[in-house]
């Protein structure tokens, strides 16, 4: 496994002519593995000959008062389940190299950022859109692979590389959890355990709001206010949005249809965790 941190070397690599007709799958993360990375990384690896992961934690999808410092990071521990999932190259670039001084681009994808979490963290995603498309323009990859877990982003993403005519193939991977139910995440390591029990309340909402929807109940009023209920029984649970929006365009609904995506946000402690649902698919 090769570790590169220099951009000129990662992108001559990709565009070497040696390259030939190998495909490149990229993994982008900001590092602190789990086995949900674990899970894009395995699928990568089928899909590519070469497979690449990026860890750079992004300064700029983190608002002011958000968590950029204190983001969790252990290299030597990413460096051995990146070995484990057949990694070939490691992509792990400075913020200097990255953003050097006099930086002023950005990509933004209008609609389909704005509610939701671009509601909650205003720039969020365009700080993801810019980092996405450097990655791309320096990995070259074929096909990028990311978590179904944060959702929006994913459509984001897609929005974006469809808009631009990036050719990129963009493959969603299931949310990983854990056995009871916590969706896999980087932030869940700052925690404490009861916490992690409060935590759950995300999981048992997204149980009650996809057994109410099988059982016939297809009001979004019904449906957001049994969710919210089961969130609100837990006090130190803040709930930041529950909302049914459709799958495809995040617009607002009436009336849920197995294509209706339930996102949540809830702040357990100081800990803002994301979930979500589609209600036609399985969990
Ligand atoms: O999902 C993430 O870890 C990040 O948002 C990403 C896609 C690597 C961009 O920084």
């Amino acid at each position: 496994m090769k570790i590169i941190n220099s951009i000129v070397h990662m992108q001559a690599l990709a565009i070497a002519p040696e390259r030939g007709e190998r495909r490149i799958a990229f993994v982008p993360t900001m590092g602190f593995l789990h086995e949900g990375h674990a899970s894009l990384l395995r699928e990568g690896r089928k899909r590519g000959d070469v497979l690449v992961l990026s860890i750079f934690v992004n300064p700029i999808q983190f608002g002011k008062n958000e968590d950029l410092d204190s983001y969790p990071r252990d290299m030597d521990r990413d460096f051995q389940l990146a070995e484990a999932c057949g990694v070939d190259i490691v992509f792990i670039p400075t913020v200097a190299e990255m953003y050097p001084d006099g930086f002023q681009t950005g990509v933004t994808v209008r609609d389909i950022s704005l509610p939701l979490c671009g509601a909650s963290r205003p720039g969020h995603f365009d700080g993801v859109a810019t980092v996405v498309t450097k990655l791309f323009n320096i990995v070259r990859p074929d096909v990028a692979l990311f978590g179904c877990k944060d959702f929006q982003q994913l459509a984001v993403i897609r929005r974006m590389t469809a808009d631009l005519n990036m050719p990129v193939e963009i493959v969603g991977m299931p949310i990983v959890r854990e056995a009871d139910g916590l969706a896999m995440s980087s932030r869940n390591a700052y925690l404490s355990p009861s916490e992690r029990q409060s935590a759950l309340s995300l999981f048992r909402a997204i149980k009650r709001a996809r057994e109410l929807f099988a059982s016939g109940e297809h009001s979004i009023a019904v449906l957001e206010k049994e969710t919210c209920a089961v969130i609100e029984q837990e006090s130190t649970a803040a709930i930041d949005y529950v909302e049914f929006r459709d799958g495809a365009t995040l617009h607002k609904l009436e009336v849920a249809d197995g294509n209706t995506l339930l996102a949540l946000a809830v702040k357990i402690g100081q800990t803002r965790l994301i979930d979500n649902t589609v209600l036609g698919e399985e969990l």
